[in-house]
């Protein structure tokens, strides 16, 4: 699509159409090619050839539903969001979220440079303060032999920026000294890139230390490569039919505070966090491990584990929700290139660079956040999820076709969301 042509991801009553109809009116907002329709949808575009060349032992092809998130504007402009997840009331609550954040005036996002770590680990050194200085000595040289193995990478303006180095001097196996390798790898997830650097570049850390190389290796800890959202809500546009804005307002800064101060609330607080996070990194054919792994490490960094996101009250009386957090997402390589729906994905959203994605992705990951807290903190999640959750049940007690919706509103409308009373219903109906 023209990168000047603007989409409007407000798609009315989305919601209630089939998922072909769904997938059209996506590829009339977004300008989609006929090919990338038909891999959104899945129609045997990655073969069993193609798998077999991105793992080991393959044997099929393992599916997930692919759903869009509406109402999101991110900077100004409106996007559609595709999010691969098997979760229900994930898609839906990532949706609300963004309908009262875009008369807020949407996701405001940044990012710093892409710029990732890897770890060298010396060991068999005595004099480990000594040995971090001769490393820091030999930092032009340790910099220029990093950047020799990927010149592409420095054409674009990337590569082996800067090191950095730790030392652990009362490690249980000796004084232990770890150089890092701080790369910024542009549009690349960049393990690849750091790791062969890091291979590249250990004997010279030998020859300066006279220790012995270990492990060399990326950080997924990746506080270099951050990327970050901002929502600012009014009090009247959080009001519902049951609760007033101001209640709402209170509930998501309690339910923040208990996150912020206690780590069995801040583990599920940022799991649902992820719940918006992983689905577009899935989408996209990006390295979900290296993003849990990095949130939460990123997460615990004060020594005590704690929220990702915040939220605050500013000085006009509005709610503030902010997400900061590590994003190791690439446009290039691995998965990203090889699967032919997370290329279509990136061309759904017009992802412009990796840190475009990695903000894209945060913006849902504070979504999904709000839409969690201000659950749990008035009606409690089980209203709005199992509803949805009612069709899973519904398939799961046998049910197929039109009676899937029909038994799983009976069952939502009951409040007794079980495959028993699923199976009963569906019995007095034949
Ligand atoms: N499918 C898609 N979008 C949906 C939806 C559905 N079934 N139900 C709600 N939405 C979204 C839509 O964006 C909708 O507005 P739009 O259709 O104009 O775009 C918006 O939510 C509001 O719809 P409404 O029917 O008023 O929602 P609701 O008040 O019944 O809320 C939830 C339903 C699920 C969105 C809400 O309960 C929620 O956010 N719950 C938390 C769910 C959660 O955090 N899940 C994570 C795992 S537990």
């Amino acid at each position: 699509m023209d990168q000047a042509q603007k989409i409007s991801s407000r798609l009315e009553g989305y919601r209630n159409k089939a998922p072909n109809e769904r997938l059209d009116q996506l590829a009339t907002a977004t300008g989609l090619s006929q090919g990338d329709s038909a891999a959104l949808a899945g129609q045997g575009v990655l073969t069993v050839e193609r798998a077999n060349g991105m793992i080991e032992n393959v044997i099929g092809i393992f599916e997930m539903p692919m759903g869009v998130a509406t109402n999101f504007t991110i900077n100004g402009d409106d996007i559609l969001i595709p999010m691969a997840v098997e979760e229900p009331s994930v898609v839906a609550a990532a949706s609300y979220m963004a309908r009262i954040a875009r008369d807020n005036g949407g996701f405001v996002t940044s990012s710093t440079l892409p710029v990732m770590r890897a770890q060298v680990q010396v060991i068999g050194v005595t004099d480990p303060f000594g040995a971090r200085s001769r490393i820091l000595g030999a930092k032009e040289r340790i910099i220029e032999t990093a950047n020799s193995r990927d010149a592409f990478l420095v054409k674009l303006g990337g590569g082996c920026k800067d090191i950095e180095v730790h030392v652990f001097p009362e490690s249980r196996r000796g004084p232990m000294v770890v150089m890092h390798l701080l790369v910024d790898v542009r549009d690349a997830m960049g393990a690849n890139a750091v790791n062969t650097m890091a291979e590249a570049v250990a004997p010279i850390v030998e020859e300066v230390t006279g220790g012995s190389v270990r492990l060399r290796i990326l950080s997924n800890l990746a506080d270099l490569r951050l990327s970050r959202a901002t929502v600012t809500l009014t009090e009247q546009s959080l009001a519902t039919k049951e609760f007033s804005g101001r209640r709402i307002m209170d509930g998501i800064l309690d339910a923040y505070e208990f996150a912020r101060i206690d780590p069995y609330r801040a583990a599920t607080h940022n799991k649902g966090i992820m719940n918006g996070v992983d689905p577009v990194v899935v989408a996209t054919g990006n390295d979900w491990r290296a993003i849990e792994a990095g949130a939460h490490a990123y997460a615990a960094r004060s020594g005590q584990y704690t929220s990702l996101t915040t939220w605050e009250e500013d000085k006009e009386g509005r709610l503030v929700g902010t997400l900061e957090m590590p994003m190791a997402v690439g446009l290039v390589g691995g998965a990203t290139k090889t699967h032919p729906a997370a290329q279509a994905a990136l061309r759904v959203m017009n992802v412009k660079s990796a840190s475009h994605l990695g903000e894209i992705i945060v913006a849902v990951g504070l979504a999904q956040n709000m839409a969690a807290l201000r659950a749990l903190a008035t009606e409690g999640i089980q209203r709005g999820h199992m509803a949805l959750h009612a069709r899973n049940i519904a398939i799961a007690a046998g049910a197929t076709g039109a009676d899937i919706e029909r038994i799983a509103a009976e069952l939502a409308r009951l409040g007794d969301v079980r495959t028993d009373k699923a199976r009963e219903l569906l019995e007095q109906s034949r």
